[in-house]
């Protein structure tokens, strides 16, 4: 009697281990599942903003130019002052100012990390600039020697080659990107105009999906209404909007973006009435009817609109 009890006794104690065993092996189990979906979601970026930190790797990954560059004019460019809302690691606005020649263009963004980025591009930019123009004078001078030579020789005309290394290395009179390009923190939404500010172009590419989960119709109202005040007349306002069924896949990303989500009254489907009718845009054009080569999932239609 008294051995069964204290078998029964031993049996419960080692019931209770394995129990216990059992659920430390739990426990710890659920500790890797926890770490395991930690740094998951530390690897997925939360980016309530769009403020993606490796945008252009999945955007234009495999290409050798974005291929929005193609559709671009650059009649609404050269010579002219530009403002790039939502310009992520600055990389669109930078190539904007090379291929187009702006006279300048500045990129805002909501994100400082993104902007310090987008600066630390535009100084490396600059040294590759540098770089470039050093190697094109030191051709220069060598090209100066070789006529010189030709010349004492009496040799009435220069080689082909070197007339072509005199003219490739001619230092153009590009500016300085310095003076062209600048960025700045700023919410667009919320910040206050500058009142000497303005602009003959203005791009917001694949920014109005984020006003919209965070700011509602008024933000997306507030946005257009600033461009429209911030163009100099006959100025232009490029627009790649993010089509509404792209928006199911971020509405969750805050309480706030699923309240507006479900409270959006202006789909992106009538932003062309709204532009045209309230805003007071006087023409719209879509210029991606033949856009080539774009990412899967990034063949947005672009529209300019005229003020
Ligand atoms: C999806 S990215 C698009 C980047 C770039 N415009 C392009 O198309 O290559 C959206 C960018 O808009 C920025 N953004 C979102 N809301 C903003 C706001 N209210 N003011 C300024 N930038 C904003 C984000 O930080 C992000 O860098």
């Amino acid at each position: 009697m008294l051995k069964s009890c204290l078998e029964r006794e031993q049996d419960d104690m080692e019931d209770k281990g394995r129990n216990k065993g059992s659920v430390e092996e739990e426990d710890n189990e659920k500790v890797d599942e926890r770490q395991t979906q930690t740094k998951k979601r530390k690897r997925k970026e939360i980016a309530i903003y769009g403020n993606y930190k490796n945008y252009y790797g999945y955007r234009t990954k495999d290409l050798k130019e974005d291929p929005r560059l193609m559709v671009l004019k650059k009649e609404w460019f050269e010579g002219k002052d530009c403002l790039d809302i939502g310009c992520n690691q600055g990389l669109i606005t930078m190539s904007i100012a090379k291929k187009f020649s702006c006279r300048s263009i500045c990129g805002v963004d909501i994100d400082s990390y993104l902007i310090e980025t987008a600066n630390w591009n535009l100084r490396r930019s600059a040294k590759m600039d540098n770089a470039s123009c050093k190697f094109s004078n030191a051709n220069r001078s060598k090209v100066s020697e070789e006529t010189n030579a030709l010349e004492h020789s009496g040799t009435a005309s220069l080689n082909e080659g070197a007339a072509n290394l005199l003219r490739d290395s001619n230092p153009s009179q590009e500016p300085n990107i310095f003076d062209v390009v600048s960025f700045r923190e700023e919410n667009f939404v919320l910040s206050r105009q500058r009142c000497s500010e303005a602009y003959d172009t203005i791009l917001c590419l694949s920014v109005t999906k984020w006003v919209h989960l965070n700011w509602g119709d008024d933000g997306l109202i507030t946005l257009f209404a600033k461009i429209w005040r911030l163009l100099r007349p006959g100025g232009v306002f490029i627009l790649e909007a993010q089509n509404w069924k792209s928006y199911k896949s971020n509405y969750q990303v805050s309480e706030i973006a699923t309240f507006n989500y479900n409270n959006i009254l202006f789909p992106p489907l009538l932003f062309q009435d709204i532009l045209l009718d309230k805003i007071g845009f006087r023409t719209v054009e879509n210029i991606t009817a033949s856009l080539p080569g774009s990412a899967a999932g990034f063949n947005r239609p672009i529209f300019v609109f005229c003020k």
